[in-house]
């Protein structure tokens, strides 16, 4: 426990226990959480057999419920099973209930909205589906999604797990060359993307970046192109068709794939502390058993919920809590398309009250920015339908949880820190809303079937007991765990299960307080948290030292007050070139913008001599975070340094900048 730590526990709301309020939570108290916890670990077969057969349906029963594990990296679940995700998310519920509405389409302009109906989400996606079919993809193939927010987006999705083709949504704020990176390693045959974007009143050319991606693709043979906007882009002749002209030729129904659990079901890209952003790979059942156990027990979803995610689509929080677990459920989803600011600062409790939204889902960056910009835009809306307050992507500071909690929940609400990752598939450590008294900044408690170990980070031993702080890592494989990297299964054990050998490392540091509460801390690696997207530094180091004048660079995260880390990057340039340039700067920042996106723009950039390296030539990142944390004077052992002066002269480049 850090002196810094919130310790106070703010019991789960009377209102979520009374059933005349609010419908009975899934499990009610402490004791009934570790009951069930304690059961999933004890006796995994029956506590996960019995929930992937209420939760899914299947074709063909599983046999086994698990196999293999962390030691070896071949963890498999359900093994024997044969189902089809998008049968899960779309058919069982159009067969059950037509009308029942399955997406709210919240379009970028408030009046826009728009709702589709499970009956009518079926038809597009088998129709899309057939497109694919046409194409030439079958089943195994990759197909990349490049697309805004529009409903299109969750249909091509699911027309993918139709038949089996896995796909790689590549998040529509990456740049061409982020883009390009994406579907050459990944040898997408097929592109699907839209005209345009729409967000928060300016356009995003889609289009036109992936046109710029596909100058070096040469495995994509056809791009299908959505109207989002009906803008006049140019289309390439035998490459790109018109995503209505293809699916008016195909029919409203085709039959779901059989897949076997461990089928890949998708790829999502995600940076790591070295090298080009991973391809993790999720397979089918454990996926969507992880996905859509979370929405039920975390979110405490209820027949009649409508839920709401604000994440893209391109994230993992848009696949599991847009796409896939709501679906599984049969549950209302909502798309927003545009940002928290937009038409004004208004838009999310404007959204809330305009569908009585019950479950609703952000992240701290868009809780910060929203608190400083004043609460008379949360004033007034009638926000009397929610029950669960949800954030995620980093950890969440005091002051905004307690706004959370206060001005948005008004104190009758849950909250949850959601703690997980893209490789974790689903929640690992959080709250659950009738059951977990909560401390604001805590994530809390393991979920079920997650066995949580905090280690020494140099001899890997288990920390047992509380009041212990170390790295967070998981003991044994749970049904979501990603299984591979794409194409490379050898660095997927080197990242996760190779450092502490019997365990999933999480990259994160943690604590486990006096009361057995866990408190992340943040990474340990060289990944930058920028308003919960993930960067590593190694991406934007080698983005700049693309630029003709730079011949060596350090990037650092830095603490921000509304993107809890952003971007400082230390350059050296080649000699000859003037360092006093403010349209370098300017340059190297565009720079990054192209390589990478928008996103990952340095909010800092500082035209230096010299790095700190060792002899070796170790480059010691270490010694500028502490700089820029104006920590100078608890530098530590700065004389391993091959040119220790360097320090001096970075000091006062950092105080003068
Ligand atoms: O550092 C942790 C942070 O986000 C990382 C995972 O990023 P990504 O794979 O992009 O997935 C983001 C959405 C799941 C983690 O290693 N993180 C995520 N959730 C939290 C968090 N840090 C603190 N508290 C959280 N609730």
């Amino acid at each position: 426990m850090s002196a810094e730590d919130d310790n106070t526990l703010h019991p789960v709301p009377a209102r979520l226990l009374n059933t005349a309020e609010c419908p009975e939570p899934f499990v009610k108290s402490y004791e009934q959480y570790k009951e069930m916890h304690r059961q999933s670990l004890e006796n995994p077969n029956e506590f996960f057999g019995k929930m992937a057969t209420e939760i899914l349906s299947w074709s063909k029963p599983f046999t086994t419920v698990q196999h293999g594990g962390l030691l070896h990296g071949d963890t498999a679940w359900f093994l024997d099973g044969q189902l089809n995700a998008s049968y899960n998310c779309v058919d069982r519920h159009a067969i059950a209930n037509p009308d029942k509405i399955a997406i709210i389409y919240e379009a970028d302009e408030p009046n826009q909205s728009e709702n589709i109906t499970y009956g009518e989400l079926l038809r597009q996606v088998c129709q899309v589906a057939g497109v694919l079919r046409a194409h030439g993809i079958r089943k195994g193939d990759t197909v990349a999604i490049y697309m805004p927010m529009i409903p299109e987006a969750v249909v091509a999705i699911l027309a993918c797990a139709r038949i089996g083709a896995l796909h790689s949504v590549v998040f529509a704020g990456f740049s061409a060359e982020a883009l390009r990176d994406r579907v050459q390693d990944a040898a997408c045959r097929l592109i699907l993307t839209s005209d345009q974007g729409k967000r928060g009143g300016k356009t995003v050319e889609t289009k036109r970046i992936v046109d710029d991606a596909l100058k070096s693709c040469p495995s994509v043979e056809s791009v299908i192109v959505c109207q989002r906007t009906g803008a006049d882009v140019p289309m390439t002749p035998g490459r790109d068709y018109w995503w209505n002209e293809e699916v008016i030729k195909r029919m409203t129904y085709l039959s779901p794939e059989p897949m076997n659990s461990e089928d890949p079901l998708f790829l999502l890209y995600t940076s790591g502390s070295t090298g080009t952003p991973k391809g993790v790979l999720h397979t089918t059942a454990g996926y969507l058993l992880g996905a859509a156990a979370t929405v039920k027990y975390v979110f405490d979803y209820h027949p009649g919920d409508i839920f709401a995610c604000m994440a893209d689509v391109g994230w993992i929080t848009g696949h599991s809590y847009i796409v896939y677990g709501p679906l599984t459920l049969g549950a209302t989803t909502v798309l927003f398309e545009s940002i928290p600011t937009y038409p004004t600062p208004a838009r999310y409790w404007e959204l809330i009250a305009k569908h009585k939204i019950t479950q609703f889902y952000t992240a701290p960056t868009a809780i910060r920015a929203l608190r400083r910009l004043g609460d008379q835009w949360v004033e007034g809306h009638d926000l009397s339908s929610l029950r669960v307050l949800g954030t995620v992507g980093e950890p969440i500071n005091p002051e905004a949880w307690h706004w959370y909690n206060d001005k948005v929940g008004k104190g009758r609400c849950a909250i949850v820190d959601t703690y997980w990752q893209t490789e974790t598939g689903s929640h690992i450590v959080t709250p659950l809303p009738g059951a977990i008294a909560t401390k604001p900044g805590s994530a809390t408690v393991p979920f079920f079937g997650i066995e949580l170990a905090i280690l020494d980070p140099v001899t890997g031993k288990e920390l047992i007991g509380n009041d212990v702080t170390g790295v967070l890592a998981v003991k044994r494989s749970w049904p979501s765990l990603a299984r591979t990297v794409y194409g490379n299964h050898q660095r997927y054990m080197e990242t996760y299960l190779k450092p502490y050998p019997g365990y999933y490392f999480t990259g994160d540091g943690a604590s486990r307080d006096n009361d057995g509460y866990i408190w992340i801390r943040g990474r340990v690696d060289d990944v930058i948290n920028v308003s919960g997207h993930r960067l590593s530094t190694a991406e934007i180091e080698s983005a700049l030292i693309m630029h003709h004048s730079v011949a060596e660079t350090a990037v650092i995260g830095a603490a921000d007050d509304v993107t809890g880390q952003c971007i400082h990057a230390f350059v050296c340039l080649k000699p000859g070139v003037s360092h006093h340039s403010t349209d370098l700067s300017k340059e190297l920042v565009v720079q990054v913008r192209k390589v990478i996106g928008p996103f990952a723009a340095p909010k800092k950039i500082y035209l230096v001599e010299d790095l700190p390296k060792t002899r070796s030539g170790k480059l010691m990142r270490r010694i500028l975070r502490k700089i820029v944390a104006d920590e100078s004077d608890s530098l530590g052992d700065i004389s391993t340094l091959a040119d220790p002066s360097v320090v001096e002269a970075l000091i006062a480049k950092v105080a003068n900048a």
